[in-house]
């Protein structure tokens, strides 16, 4: 039987939720895969932390020596989050010929070409399936499950905090603010939401994803991105009356010559599959030239899901005889990635109480062969604020950018409130 050392580096969320699996199901691992994982060291400085989940004390230390120094670790994951020192700690690993297992998107993200690079000279291996998705297994469906596609598109909610918040809005009418407050309370989002709610952590995830889906690398500053944090209710409550569900959406296209890749709040059909992906829950498309489309679902972050992830990774590592690198990243191709995407619009427009106005916006549209799908004029609140509504047909969002500059000039609009785009 083959017996594989394991080290953990931090017992935060997602390492506690990986200690357990690996302890409570070491036997079961042995029975049905062959493979006896022992956790043989554990970096630690919270010892009663490393105690209330049952972590012998003897091999809990703050000194990654203790990790590179033992020639039985084959294998370390790595929780600590964040750039540094999880760069430093993983890339001294890897020198060891050690494979290494992350859930750190951001770092994986920024620093693949790095990891790369040292593991293809010593033979250890890179796995980060808990990176993006938590416990669905996407990136092994992407290059064990559709290697016979070419994959066209991705579209999916690949961030569980901004879905609980747009979902808490959506079904209680809560305010962006209240919502936030609720899902830090219940701990959906951090102290300091930033990288959640404005699109940061769908981002790095998109560019692992989107780089594995196309075979080219998307590095995460080429990828548009806007968060949520300036989503008001009311655009929402509008958008529920004409049929329309608001998500923090992650897309990529490949479009042959170029790749599209967005993160961006986006309205989709209320009887859209991905609108019934409430709460901290994720939901994938991904489109095959083969298969079609096909959807992954479940739970995108916590410590068991994404521990399942990492125990998945950490086995699958350990039966690997020439371990996983995917080195086509490191070609130095020339990828056009073009931002100019095609989809429909929702505009919301705060206009003078004047005569013409609606016909002078209309206009816009018309003069650059915009269609207006919806036209929606509601009660003035007062006369420098009459909420005209538009949900137009597809458009370029450089010929929807010029149409928005255009109406904000009109002598009587005050201001465009909100332009959010629509997937059908
Ligand atoms: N903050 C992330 C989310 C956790 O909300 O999805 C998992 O990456």
């Amino acid at each position: 039987m083959k017996k594989i050392g394991v080290a953990l580096l931090g017992l935060g969320t997602v390492g506690g939720g990986t200690y357990e699996i690996l302890t409570k199901n070491r036997e079961y691992f042995i029975k049905t895969q062959g493979i006896d994982v022992e956790v043989m060291h554990v970096l630690e400085r919270n010892t009663k932390r490393a105690e209330e989940l049952g972590v012998p004390l003897g091999i809990v230390s703050t000194d990654i020596e203790n990790v590179l120094n033992n020639d039985d670790i084959k294998i370390v994951a790595e929780f600590f989050g964040g750039i540094e020192p999880a760069r430093t700690f993983l890339l001294k690993a890897l020198e060891k010929g050690k494979s290494i297992v992350t859930a750190n998107k951001e770092l994986y993200s920024k620093h693949w070409h790095e990891f790369e690079a040292v593991a293809a000279k010593t033979g250890a291996g890179l796995y980060f399936e808990a990176s993006c998705v938590g416990g669905v297994p996407i990136i092994r469906t992407i290059e064990e499950g559709m290697q016979g596609n070419r994959i066209e598109e991705l579209k999916g909610i690949i961030n569980g905090t901004t879905n609980f918040i747009l979902s808490s809005m959506d079904e209680e009418g809560a305010s962006y603010s209240d919502a936030l407050k609720r899902a830090q309370v219940l701990g959906y989002a951090e102290f300091d939401p930033t990288a959640d709610v404005e699109g940061f952590d769908a981002a790095y995830k998109l560019s692992i994803l989107s780089s594995l889906a196309y075979h080219k690398r998307i590095p995460v500053d080429k990828i548009y991105r806007e968060g949520i944090s300036k989503i008001q209710i009311e655009d929402l409550n509008t958008a529920k009356d004409l049929g329309y569900t608001l998500k923090l959406l992650a897309i990529s296209k490949n479009k042959g010559d170029s790749l599209e890749a967005r993160v961006s709040p986006v309205f989709v059909p209320s009887s859209h599959p991905l609108a019934a992906v409430k709460g901290s829950f994720n939901a994938v498309y991904l489109k095959g030239d083969s298969v079609g489309d096909i959807m992954l679902y479940g739970r995108g972050a916590g410590a068991l899901p994404t521990g399942s992830a990492i125990v998945s990774d950490i086995l699958y590592a350990a039966r690997q005889s020439e371990h996983r690198r995917y080195p086509f990243m490191l070609k130095d191709e020339d990828v056009n990635i073009s931002n100019d995407f095609t989809s429909k619009y929702y505009i919301r427009v705060a206009a003078l109480d004047e005569e013409g106005t609606l016909g002078k916006i209309a206009n816009v549209f018309g003069k650059r062969n915009i269609n207006i799908d919806v036209v929606l004029q509601k009660q003035p609140r007062s006369r420098e604020n009459v909420p005209i509504i538009f949900v137009t047909g597809k458009a370029k969002e450089s010929l929807m950018q010029k149409a928005v500059s255009e109406i904000k000039q009109l002598s009587g609009v005050r201001e465009v409130v909100s332009l959010i785009r629509v997937e059908e």
